[in-house]
């Protein structure tokens, strides 16, 4: 069999095109196609990559869907095995017949230097490709959109504030993207409220259980009420946000780090180009707060002034958690304080 054999929805020129991007990526990073089907762009992906450096190629698709979608056969991988395996590309391509979510989140190859996206065409399903494998993404990623003419995609690529080149005929897109750059890349950025400084901690510490590192947060009332400005510096003391960026509407916005990252070096949101209102997501509620783990009925001591001193805040934590006081001895007030609030026991 010849690639020009093999079966598809994609014209061959797009094929050719793919085939070129492909010879470009480096050794050592990834090609990854979401929407494999019967395998032809995954194999002039492939191909490009034998006659360029050698990236490694993997294809993404569910394959057999339990319910086809309307109008569609099933598909197996067979199809697609074949297609590599009787044009000698077999060997430098990985399958993995799962969701593209899914596929993400368990994905091991080296950093991906080139995705290319035609798998589900709506808005959310692309931008959901997007937010799982922007976390896999080298340094610098070029992505390819197939079906821009189609609505969604565009939508999509609009929302998440994409500069791309569009080939002649409308159905391509491209960009390139510097993660280093660091653009919001999210429809989801989660607005945080609350009346007092623990309340709108707990609802952060509640978001960073539930969501996670990389989730965008907006505090409203920056820079006009006090205790949102004093709980964003608890947070960056503790290295768990990046440095505040200002919407000049009140919002400061963060992304919540994960372990080992600095707030010091870590790349703030860029707020550039992007609409925040627009990507505010309407729905979402602050989850409930973790059940505190405490014992006896102590009131906390005061923050400051008579009786705020770090003394009467190690004697409280120990007494609150029923941890010996030797776990709070060599912390400082702020420490105690903050580790305490994270595990929602009342400090004021
Ligand atoms: C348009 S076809 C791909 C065509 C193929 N690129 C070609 O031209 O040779 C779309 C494929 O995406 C797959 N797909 C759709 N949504 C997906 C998802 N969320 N994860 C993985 N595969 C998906 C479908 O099973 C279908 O085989």
């Amino acid at each position: 069999m010849n690639l020009a054999d093999i079966e598809g929805t994609t014209p061959f020129a797009v094929c050719r095109l793919l085939s070129d991007l492909a010879r470009l990526v480096p050794a050592g990073q990834s090609i990854v196609e979401i929407g494999v089907y019967k395998g032809r762009t995954l194999a002039h992906l492939a191909d490009g990559a034998r006659k360029g450096h050698g990236a490694l190629v993997y294809g993404v698709d569910v394959f057999d869907l339990p319910v086809p979608p309307p109008g569609r056969h099933r598909v197996s991988d067979i199809h697609a095995r074949e297609a590599l395996r009787s044009t000698g590309l077999e060997d430098r391509v990985t399958i993995v017949k799962a969701s593209s979510a899914d596929a993400a989140a368990a994905f091991d190859g080296p950093p991906v230097g080139l995705l290319f996206l035609d798998g589900g065409h709506t808005r959310e399903a692309v931008l959901a490709d997007l937010r799982s494998w922007m976390r896999r993404f080298a340094r610098i990623a070029t992505v390819i959109f197939d079906d821009y003419d189609k609505p969604g995609v565009r939508e999509a690529v609009f929302d998440a504030g994409l500069d791309v080149e569009v080939t002649e005929d409308g159905r391509i897109a491209i960009t390139v993207i510097d993660t280093e750059r660091n653009r919001i890349m999210t429809d989801n950025i989660l607005v945080l409220r609350g009346r007092r400084k623990s309340e709108l901690r707990k609802a952060f510490r509640a978001v960073q259980r539930d969501q996670g590192p990389g989730t965008i947060v907006a505090f409203t009332g920056a820079g006009v009420l006090p205790f949102v400005d004093a709980t964003i510096r608890g947070l960056l003391e503790t290295n768990s946000i990046t440095e505040p960026m200002y919407d000049g509407q009140g919002r400061a916005l963060v992304r919540i780090l994960g372990e080992g990252e600095d707030s010091r070096t870590a790349e703030p949101v860029d707020l550039s180009g992007d609409d925040v209102d627009a990507l505010v997501d309407p729905d979402f509620e602050p989850p409930e707060p973790e059940q505190p783990a405490v014992t006896g009925d102590r009131n906390p001591p005061p923050q400051a002034g008579p009786g705020s001193g770090v003394g009467a805040w190690r004697d409280y934590a120990a007494a609150v958690t029923g941890e010996s006081s030797e776990v709070w001895a060599e912390k400082s007030r702020t420490q105690i304080i903050e580790e305490l609030s994270a595990r929602n026991v009342p400090v004021e």
